[in-house]
């Protein structure tokens, strides 16, 4: 048994590589020292279809399969995390959850310039209050008859200065718990809703990240996804697929830090020899390639399942869990191959180690996912 791709797959990953390396590569550092947004570079990822991969051609989208997501995903994450989590929002937390649950309508308007990149969308569940413990959700939408009042605060909202379509969970009827929140399609510019501080950040320093403000926001029922209530499951759900960008995320910033470290190692020499040949350095080599290698099966063992129709929540937050911390373990060691000048930016796994970290926190922490992996197996 082997992973063997398609020819379509992997012409998808050959794009995705020559993207991150003529696109992405030039000015990396600088992006990630200046907290600078990628907007050049996420407007080609939109023309290059990056942006709506897994949505219908009809909406503008790839048509392609969660594999073709994973693919590209860990080549772009390998070289700027900045510009794959700002790619896996908008693919699978914002595109999937809309053509998944939403209205003909709500496609039309929304989907079709969220999936060809002409415009972005994020996605706003958690609070300053309610980060993992999700269903307490503090921000408000009053049922008004043919409208939502929406009142409260979100928190660490990726996308969240330069989106212009953003799915907010909130809470309608506090009685019924998670059964009373809703998800409601807000537009940038609406009366009312105004965008925070953006986050001085430890890594993924080029995406922005920042609190959104809602006061009295007038929100037509018709932006409202699903049945009156589904906003949590639609959370939980849309996560899941989430959840797997996430961890090709991870994957291709270890894969990354791997690669650089193999180059390094066989160039650098002490002791009369390159470090590649000492038996230290080997050993870091091997743990390293074992462990990239187990977390791309995983990986893609979450995305042929989605892809395949069947229930994918467990192996995808295994496949976040795992892929999250050989993202760190690999970017640690990858510095400490590079001696001194790992610790400098020129050499970029410092960047990656420094990325690596978030993946451990968002879209579920790894205690979260060991939540959900346990409830799964236990049920
Ligand atoms: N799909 C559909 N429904 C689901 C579900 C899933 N995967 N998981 C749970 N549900 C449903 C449950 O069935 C339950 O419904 P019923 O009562 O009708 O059975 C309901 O949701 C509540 O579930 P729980 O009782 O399990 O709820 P809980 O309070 O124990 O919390 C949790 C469960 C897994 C911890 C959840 O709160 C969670 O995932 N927390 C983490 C939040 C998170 O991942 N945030 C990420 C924000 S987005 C982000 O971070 C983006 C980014 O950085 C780029
Ligand atoms: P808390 O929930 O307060 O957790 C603190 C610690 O307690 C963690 O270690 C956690 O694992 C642990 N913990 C909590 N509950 C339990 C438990 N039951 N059992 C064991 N341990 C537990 N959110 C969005 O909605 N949209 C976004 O686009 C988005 N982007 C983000 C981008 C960045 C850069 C960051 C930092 C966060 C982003 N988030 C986003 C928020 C992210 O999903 C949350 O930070 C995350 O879910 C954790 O919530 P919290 O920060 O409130 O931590």
């Amino acid at each position: 048994m082997q992973l063997q791709f398609t020819e379509e797959q992997l012409a998808v990953r050959d794009a995705a590589r020559e993207f991150a390396q003529t696109e992405l590569l030039p000015g990396v550092i600088e992006r990630d020292t200046n907290q600078i947004f990628p907007a050049e570079q996420v407007k080609k990822m939109g023309e290059l279809g990056f942006l709506g991969m897994m949505v219908d051609p009809k909406y503008n989208g790839g048509g392609m399969d969660t594999v073709s997501y994973v693919l590209a995903m860990e080549e772009i994450s390998k070289v700027d995390a900045s510009a794959s989590v700002i790619m896996s929002v908008n693919n699978s937390l914002v595109c999937w959850g809309l053509e998944k649950y939403g209205t003909e309508e709500q496609k039309e308007k929304y989907l079709k310039p969220l999936a060809s990149g002409e415009v972005i969308g994020a996605f706003c569940l958690s609070e300053p209050e309610a980060g993992s413990d999700a269903t307490s959700q503090r921000t408000t939408a009053e049922d008004k008859g043919d409208y939502y009042l929406l009142n409260g605060t979100k928190n660490w909202i990726t996308n969240g200065g330069n989106a212009s379509v953003y799915l907010v969970m909130a809470q309608t009827n506090p009685e019924l718990g998670h059964k009373g929140i809703n998800c409601l399609i807000v537009e940038k510019g609406m009366e009312g809703f105004t965008v925070g501080k953006k986050e001085d950040k430890l890594g993924i320093r080029g995406s922005d990240t920042h609190s959104l403000m809602f006061q009295d926001v007038k929100v037509p029922k018709e932006n409202r996804i699903g049945e009156d209530g589904f906003g949590f499951k639609f959370a939980m759900s849309t996560l899941d697929g989430g959840r797997i960008g996430i961890a090709a995320q991870a994957l291709g910033i270890a894969s990354g830090a791997y690669e650089l470290s193999i180059q390094y190692a066989k160039e650098r020499k002490a002791f009369g020899k390159e470090i590649a040949k000492h038996q230290a350095i080997q050993f870091k080599i091997a743990d390293m390639a074992t462990t990239i290698n187990a977390a791309r099966w995983m990986c893609m063992e979450a995305a042929y399942q989605k892809d395949q129709g069947q229930n994918y929540a467990r192996a995808a937050a295994m496949a976040k869990l795992y892929a999250s911390q050989v993202a760190m373990d690999v970017t640690i060691e990858a510095v400490q191959v590079h001696g001194g000048y790992g610790y400098v930016k020129e050499y970029h796994v410092e960047r990656l180690m420094r990325d690596a970290k978030i993946t451990q926190i968002y879209e579920g922490t790894s205690e979260i996912q060991k939540i959900v992996i346990a409830r799964d197996v236990l049920k």
